[in-house]
């Protein structure tokens, strides 16, 4: 059994509560629940949130130690994390696929969201549609894997 890693960053284990306007009102557990609902056969959905960035990194070690995609919501490290973008290189350069998603589209937001130094070492990214963005990022790796 491989699992899917659905890492998400600072204060978005805050979901449901956090700025429902912009990023709904499920829960960090309801996203679980549909994603568990959707996984492809031979994998399991590992959803996990820390507000820590070493943690974060540490997790991204551990999907290429094991062999694991990775859905990744980098949250505000989305922005300014060179150490993530890092980590998140050595998955993609390991030949895992690594999706970025967003819930909101962070371009239609305020300036500093316009910048992504993730995106440019992720496998691809998909933003802007709330809990979809992971259910859509789910369909692709495992298009990808299949
Ligand atoms: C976010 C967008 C980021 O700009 C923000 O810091 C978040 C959530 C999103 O999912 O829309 O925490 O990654």
């Amino acid at each position: 059994m491989v699992s899917i890693l659905v890492l998400n960053g600072p204060n978005l284990g805050r979901l449901g509560s956090r700025e429902p306007d912009v990023y709904g009102t499920g829960t960090l557990e309801d996203l679980a629940v549909a994603l568990e609902a959707e996984a492809p056969p031979g994998h399991r959905i590992d959803v996990r949130q820390t507000n820590d960035e070493a943690e974060l990194i540490g997790w991204l070690y551990e999907a290429v130690d094991t062999g694991s995609p990775v859905i990744l919501n980098p949250a505000a490290f989305t922005h300014y994390s060179y150490a993530l973008r890092d980590a998140a290189a050595l998955v993609t350069k390991a030949g895992l696929i690594l999706v970025e998603v967003h819930l909101s589209n962070p371009h239609t937001r305020e300036e500093f969201r316009h910048t992504s130094v993730i995106s440019g070492v992720a496998t691809g990214v998909i933003a802007g549609f709330g809990f979809t963005s992971y259910l859509l990022a789910l369909d692709a790796i495992n298009r990808q894997l299949g």
